[in-house]
């Protein structure tokens, strides 16, 4: 797998107000984008995510470092041309409907009139807005402007789509919409990187996640990795008397007439009380493993 993005040692500081007061944005920033795979950018407000984006972009210059997208050093307007790009506030022309707003946009890569209209129709029924194609975009709710800001990062079929927030406004049906299309569109060879808030939408379709908080890069890795230890099991017990067992460490969650809902902290204790099943009578339901969500881990994080 060859790499689609790297960054290595960026840095952004921002200067603001009257006496200027630095703040600073990203510090000493690495990490690599694998060609084909889905990358989530997971910070809390302020972190530095559209920072981050805005420099991968060219849409500002970092104070150092260097990135390379797509085999190129930026600003390459060969690697632009291949890529799409949601805004987390996408500014629209008002007055445009949804298929004008669209059509702008398949022509500004450049694309004949036959071409932009095959690509436009696509994308409006992609996005289901096929009924509000024809409305102004000033009459559009958040969720499908939000659609059609999707639609229009994806007009030109680019290989490397960067979202900031692409869940942002949408509800469940719509996030399930776009987490089903991200999917899609890796299995089709695409590359995503994506900024989110939404700590389950990213656990659910991410191969690799970054955690950025206040300009630093706190961990990267697979989420699989990240969140695959054990932290402990959770046992149900059926048994007609009070279970006794015999010094094995554990703790009862739950109890009702017989069932008994305990918690103990390795496989060790698992098989103690397995072995203690058949002399003391009581069935075992279901052994669990407790993992950690990427939830737990960010919100470990961020403190
Ligand atoms: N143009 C700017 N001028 C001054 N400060 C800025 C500018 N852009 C960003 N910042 C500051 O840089 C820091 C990072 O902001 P950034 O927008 O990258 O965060 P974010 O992770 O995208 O946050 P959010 O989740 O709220 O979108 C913040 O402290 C922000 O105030
Ligand atoms: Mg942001």
């Amino acid at each position: 797998m060859s790499t689609a993005l790297t960054i290595s040692g960026v840095s952004k500081t921002f200067k603001t107000g009257f006496i200027p007061k630095k703040i600073v944005a990203l510090e000493n920033i690495s990490l690599e984008v694998e060609q084909g795979e889905i990358f989530g950018l997971l910070g809390p407000n302020g972190a530095g995510k559209t920072t981050a984006i805005k420099c991968i972009l060219s849409l500002i210059r970092p104070d150092s470092g260097t990135i390379e997208l797509l085999g190129s050093p930026i600003p390459s307007s060969r690697a632009k041309s291949r890529i799409g790009f949601l805004s987390e506030n996408p500014y629209v022309y008002d007055f445009l409907s949804g298929r004008e707003y669209l059509r702008f946009s398949a022509r500004l890569y450049g694309n004949d009139s036959a071409t932009t209209e095959k690509r436009v129709n696509e994308m409006l029924a992609l996005f289901h807005m096929e009924e509000a194609a024809d409305r102004q975009l000033k009459k559009y709710s958040k969720g499908m402007l939000q659609r059609i800001g999707l639609a229009q990062a994806l007009i030109n079929n680019p290989d490397f789509l960067i979202l900031d927030e692409p869940m942002s406004g949408l509800d469940p049906v719509g996030r399930k919409e776009v987490r089903d299309l991200m999917i899609d569109l890796k299995s089709k060879g695409h590359t995503i990187l994506f900024s989110s808030h939404i700590l389950s939408d990213a656990e659910l379709i991410c191969d690799r996640v970054a955690i950025l908080v206040r300009g630093k890069l706190q961990m990267t890795g697979s989420v699989q990795s990240l969140i695959k230890k054990i932290e402990a099991y959770e046992m149900t017990i059926v048994s007609q008397s009070a279970p006794l067992f015999n010094g094995i460490p554990h703790e009862i969650i739950a109890r009702s007439e017989s069932q008994y809902l305990l918690k103990v902290p390795s496989i060790e204790e698992v098989h103690a009380i397995l072995a203690l099943s058949a002399s003391q009578h009581f069935a075992i339901e279901s052994i669990v493993p407790q993992r950690k969500t990427l939830e737990q881990l960010y919100l470990g994080q961020i403190k």
